[in-house]
């Protein structure tokens, strides 16, 4: 008999993992305790911009002309409990507010209010990023309270999705991880992926630390890449080099390999940052801290990266202080693709001008509303072209394809002045110095 599944949590990892369950053929439900967001998925909205997961709900969701209707959700934890064979717990871990370390509250509540209505053989799988122990901890939980008794276990299961990629990657990841304590929970999770392992994803089974710790480690790594070429633009910048160019050739070494090898101001958004912080506040309470120092650097790297983009701003505005000068930001979300501006470098850029007396117009493809909400004090635009009209240098600080598609030469004839300030190293600076702009960018020559 076909497994039915259940998902906790809808937020960004809970919507994508639920409409792509449904998707390879499982009767799914999903529960939130948030009444709003059901709502809005039964409409197959999402309250985030995430391409083709919209179209993935109405495909599924039931209610939907010609939808598969195997997509369904509640709050009924009785009913959740009754329905799964296996159940994903998909809530997030937030950073502590003031503190390095994730905020557990979430995960540790919905396990607490699922394993008393495990009536039934169930296996639940944690999918949520999590400090390396708190799946044992969860297991104990589970033990204690599922009325099951010992046919309730659980496994780990960590999630790599990157969002404006989340469908893509939930559906052919690189890689299925899975942490099991028994050969049941093993085969239960190769029937739920048996289509891409089919495909030929690799499927790799572990014990609960190294589950959790694959998803802690892979994002500081990834974090790692991004710092280490920051530095270089540093020292690129300090020496005279190109650090562009020098990506490009360190990155034909496919030990090294060419992917998150771009420099500029750094990354943002609500995982990576907060993913190495929780790492190393765990590592401290593990007693293994010097094992990770290295990680507070790759940390203060990035976040100079921000600083370093507003001080190369006024130092190509003449050196002296942002009052009376106008400046475009073409950007404000943490990357494109995506209306997410948690922890953007874009918006952090864009309101420390702004502190310091620039007037500052913001325009971004889909993140206005949100970055509104955020910074309201700043000025936005509903165009490129509106936003860079009467500027005095325009920073390009997120890299929308619509940015590098810009002319130009239209922008320079509402421009005041012709410069721009590459944040991302992503625009051809042949092309806008052809057009008469003066293009910069963190650590390449000047021209
Ligand atoms: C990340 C991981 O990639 C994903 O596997 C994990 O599950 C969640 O965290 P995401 O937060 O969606 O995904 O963003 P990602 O695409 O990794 O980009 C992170 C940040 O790094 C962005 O702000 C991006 O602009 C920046 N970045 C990326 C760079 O500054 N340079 C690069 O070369 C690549």
């Amino acid at each position: 008999m076909a497994l039915k599944i259940t998902v906790i949590g809808t937020g960004y990892l809970g919507a994508t993992h639920a409409a792509a369950m449904a998707e390879l053929g499982f009767e799914v439900l999903a529960l939130d305790i948030v009444r709003e967001k059901i709502e809005m998925l039964e409409r197959g909205e999402t309250p985030m911009y995430e391409p083709g997961l919209e179209e993935l709900l109405r495909r599924h969701v039931a209610g939907f002309e010609g939808s598969s209707g195997r997509l369904r959700f509640t709050q009924d934890w009785a009913e959740v409990g009754a329905f799964g064979d296996v159940h994903f717990v998909c809530v997030n871990t937030p950073q502590k507010h003031g503190e390095y370390a994730c905020d557990m509250s979430y995960v540790e509540s919905a396990v607490a209010s699922l394993a008393p209505h495990l009536t039934r053989p169930a296996l639940v799988v944690g999918k949520s990023t999590v400090p390396v122990g708190s799946a044992d901890r969860l297991a104990r939980t589970i033990a204690a309270l599922a009325p099951v008794g010992e046919e309730a276990e659980l496994a780990w299961n960590p999630e790599f999705l990157r969002e404006g990629f989340a469908v893509q990657d939930t559906l052919h990841p690189d890689r299925i991880v899975v942490g099991v304590r028994s050969e049941r929970a093993e085969t239960l999770l190769r029937q739920v992926y048996e289509t891409p392992v089919a495909e030929g994803t690799p499927f790799v089974v572990t014990d609960f630390p190294t589950a959790e710790l694959v998803k802690t480690s892979a994002n500081s790594f990834l974090a790692t890449k991004i710092s280490f070429i920051n530095a270089m633009a540093e020292v690129c910048e300090a020496a005279d080099g190109d650090v562009a160019k020098l990506a490009e050739a360190i990155g034909y070494d496919d030990r090294i390999g060419k992917k998150f090898l771009r420099a500029g101001i750094g990354f943002g958004g609500g995982c990576l940052p907060k993913d190495i912080r929780a790492f190393m506040a765990r590592a401290g309470e593990l007693g293994a801290d010097q094992a990770l120092t290295f990680l507070r650097e790759i940390d203060s790297v990035n976040m100079r990266q921000r600083g370093r983009m507003v001080e190369l701003a006024r130092q190509e505005l003449g050196g002296g202080s942002f009052l009376g000068k106008r400046i475009a930001v073409l950007g404000a979300t943490f990357k494109p693709d995506s209306d997410d501006v948690r922890d953007s470098p874009a918006l952090n850029v864009a309101g420390q001008i702004h502190l310091q007396g620039g007037q500052v117009t913001v325009y971004d493809p889909k993140g206005m509303e949100n970055a509104r909400r955020l910074f309201p004090t700043l000025g936005y635009a509903d165009s490129a072209l509106d936003a860079v009209r009467g500027a005095d240098a325009v920073l390009h600080l997120t890299e929308w394809r619509e940015f590098r598609d810009l002319d130009p030469a239209a922008l320079g004839e509402v421009a005041t002045d012709r410069l721009i300030l590459d944040g991302r190293n992503a625009l051809d600076p042949e092309l806008w110095r052809k057009a008469g702009w003066t293009y910069r960018a963190m650590g390449r020559p000047t021209a």
